[in-house]
C-alpha cells in the first residue's frame, strides 16, 4: 500500500523481550514443583540434542533479579514470561504450592519495580506430568477443567498487577509436534484424530479462561499466541493458488478463526469429514467459543518465517518432518500433505543457520492479513534469530542478529503506518534459552549465557551482546533509531 507519511510506532508501544518457564527457569524439582511433561520427555534417550535438559536451563529461577535488572538497563517496557503450571499445582490439580505462587509474585514485583509491565503466558508447553499419568493430559476433556482452575488461580493471584495475558503459546506447534510429528511430548506420530481432539480441548481451555478473566477484571487484555507462518503460492498456476488456500485453512486459519470468530473454518471441517475424523464436542462448546471470541483483545503472533506452497499430487511428498534434534544446518525437510500441498523452499529468501527462511516482509504480510481478516490489535509476542553465537575476547558480536531485528522492525513500522494496530513487539529471547530439542547451541538471546551444550556446564554468567545495546537505542527512540 502507498504510505504518504510515516507515523511510526504509537507512543505507548510496548518494546519487550520474551522467555518461557521450561526454557529458562531450571530448578525443575525445587520448592515443591512437580514434574512437567518436558521434565520427563527430555530424559528419554535420543529425544534431545546430546540429551540436554532444562533441569538447570539458564537458572532464571535463582537469577531473575539479575535478569530483570539487565532488562531495566535497556528500558524494556514489557517482559513476556510463562508460568509453569506444575510449580503452582505440582499435580496439575488438587494441592496448591505456595512457594511456586511466591516465585511469580517476586518476579512480577521485580518487573514492576523497574516499570516493566509483566506479560504472562499461562501455557508454554509444560503440562504437569501428573495429569498425563492421571488421564492422558490434553487427550482427556478433564484437562479443560484443570487448566481453567489453574488459570483462575493465576488471575486472582496476579491479576491486580498483570494486565496482559497470553493463554496459550503456539497451540499449532505443540499439538502438531506432540501428536503428528512425535518430536514433542507425548511423542505420538500421525495420530490425526487425537491431534484434532486435543486441539479442541485446548481451544475450550483457552475460551473458558478468557471468559473467567473478563469476569474478574475488565481492564485486562487477553489473547493467545499463534505461530504464524504466512504463505506465498510458488507460482501463479491456479492449482498452486488453491493449495495455498488449503495450507492457509489447515495450518493457520484453523487456529486463528477459532480464537477470533469462535468457529472452525468450514473447508477444514469438510476436509476432516473426508478423512473420517470427527471431533467430539459438547453441545454448548460452540457458544462458549463464540463468546470468548468476542472478548479477546489481541491476536498474539510469533513470527519467524513465511512458507511457500505448491500443489502436491496425491502420490507426492508425505514427509511431515519439521525441525529435529540433530542440531545441524539444513535439517528442515519439505513438508506437506499429498493431494493438497507441499512446502518447497523459497529461492528469493536467505536462510538462518537452521534453514529457516529470513523474510522481514512476511511480518508485515502477517499483520496485514490478521488486520483485514479479524480487525484485531496484534501483539508480536516473539520474533528473533536463532544462531551459533561465538564469544570472542569476552564479547558477543552479533551484527547478523541486529540486521535481522532491524529489518523486521522496519516492516512492522510500515504495518503500523498501514493501519495495523500493533501493541507490542517482543524479541525472542531476552537471555539465551534452552532451545527445546537443540540444547544450548541455537541461541536467540540479547544476553548471552555462558553455558555449554552439555547439561550443567558453564558458569551461567550473563554477557550482554552487541544486539542488546542496539535494542536499547531502538527502545529509547521508540523505533526511530534503527
Ligand atoms: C517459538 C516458541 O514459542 C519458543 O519456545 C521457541 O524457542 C522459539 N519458537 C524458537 O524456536
Amino acid at each position: 500500500m502507498y504510505i504518504k507519511e510515516s507515523k511510526g510506532f504509537p507512543e505507548d508501544f510496548l518494546w519487550g523481550a520474551a522467555s518461557a518457564a521450561y526454557q529458562v527457569e531450571g530448578a525443575y524439582d525445587e520448592d515443591g514443583k512437580g514434574l512437567s511433561s518436558w521434565d520427563a520427555f527430555v530424559k528419554i534417550p535420543g529425544k534431545t540434542f546430546k540429551g540436554t535438559t532444562g533441569d538447570v536451563a539458564v537458572d532464571h529461577y535463582h537469577r531473575y533479579k539479575e535478569d530483570v535488572k539487565l532488562m531495566a538497563y535497556i528500558g524494556l517496557k514489557t517482559y513476556r514470561f510463562s508460568i509453569s503450571w506444575s510449580r503452582i499445582f505440582p499435580e496439575g490439580n488438587g494441592k496448591l504450592n505456595e512457594k511456586g505462587l511466591q516465585f511469580y509474585d517476586d518476579l512480577i514485583n521485580e518487573c514492576i519495580k523497574y516499570k516493566i509491565k509483566p506479560m504472562v503466558t499461562l501455557y508454554h508447553w509444560d503440562m504437569p506430568q501428573s495429569l498425563i499419568d492421571q488421564y492422558g493430559g490434553w487427550e482427556s476433556r478433564q484437562s479443560v477443567d484443570d487448566f481453567v482452575n489453574y488459570a483462575k488461580v493465576c488471575f486472582s493471584h496476579y491479576g491486580d498487577r498483570v494486565k496482559h495475558w497470553i493463554i496459550m503459546n503456539e497451540q499449532n506447534v505443540f499439538t502438531s509436534h506432540g501428536w503428528m510429528l512425535g518430536t514433542h511430548p507425548p511423542g505420538k506420530i500421525n495420530d490425526l484424530k487425537m491431534f484434532y481432539q486435543v486441539n479442541h480441548h485446548v481451544f475450550m481451555a483457552h475460551a473458558y479462561s478468557v471468559l473467567a478473566l473478563k469476569e474478574m477484571y475488565d481492564d485486562a487484555l487477553v489473547g493467545s499466541s499463534f505461530a504464524f507462518s504466512p504463505s506465498y503460492a510458488l507460482t501463479n498456476k491456479p492449482e498452486d493458488a488453491l493449495s495455498k488456500q488449503d495450507y492457509d485453512t489447515l495450518q493457520s486459519y484453523y487456529w486463528m478463526d477459532v480464537y477470533a470468530y469462535g468457529r472452525y473454518p468450514r473447508a477444514a471441517l469438510s476436509y476432516l469429514e473426508s478423512l473420517n475424523v470427527k471431533i467430539e464436542m459438547e453441545p454448548w462448546d460452540e457458544d462458549i467459543l463464540k463468546r470468548s471470541a468476542l472478548l479477546i483483545d489481541f491476536m498474539g503472533v510469533n513470527y519467524y518465517q513465511t512458507t511457500t506452497v505448491a500443489y502436491n499430487p496425491p502420490q507426492g511428498v508425505n514427509n511431515l518432518n519439521g525441525e529435529n534434534n540433530s542440531g545441524k544446518k539444513g535439517t528442515k525437510a519439505v513438508t506437506g500433505i499429498p493431494g493438497l500441498y507441499m512446502n518447497p523452499s523459497n529461492d528469493f529468501l536467505d536462510k538462518t543457520d537452521w534453514d529457516w527462511a529470513i523474510d522481514p516482509s512476511g511480518l508485515r504480510f502477517a499483520c496485514r492479513d490478521i488486520t483485514s481478516r479479524y480487525d484485531l490489535p496484534i501483539i508480536i509476542s516473539e520474533n528473533g534469530l536463532g544462531a551459533f553465537d561465538k564469544i570472542e575476547d569476552g564479547k558477543i558480536h552479533d551484527p547478523y542478529r541486529v540486521d535481522y531485528l532491524r529489518e523486521h522492525i522496519k516492516e512492522l513500522k510500515k504495518a503500523c503506518d498501514e493501519g495495523c494496530r500493533i501493541l507490542s513487539y517482543c524479541v525472542w529471547s531476552f537471555t539465551d534459552v534452552l532451545s527445546w530439542l537443540n540444547g544450548y547451541q541455537k541461541r536467540y538471546g540479547l544476553v548471552y549465557v555462558d553455558r555449554d551444550e552439555e547439561e550443567n556446564s558453564g558458569t551461567l554468567k550473563r554477557i550482554p551482546k552487541y544486539s542488546y545495546y542496539w535494542y536499547k537505542k531502538v527502545i529509547e527512540s521508540n523505533g526511530e533509531n534503527l
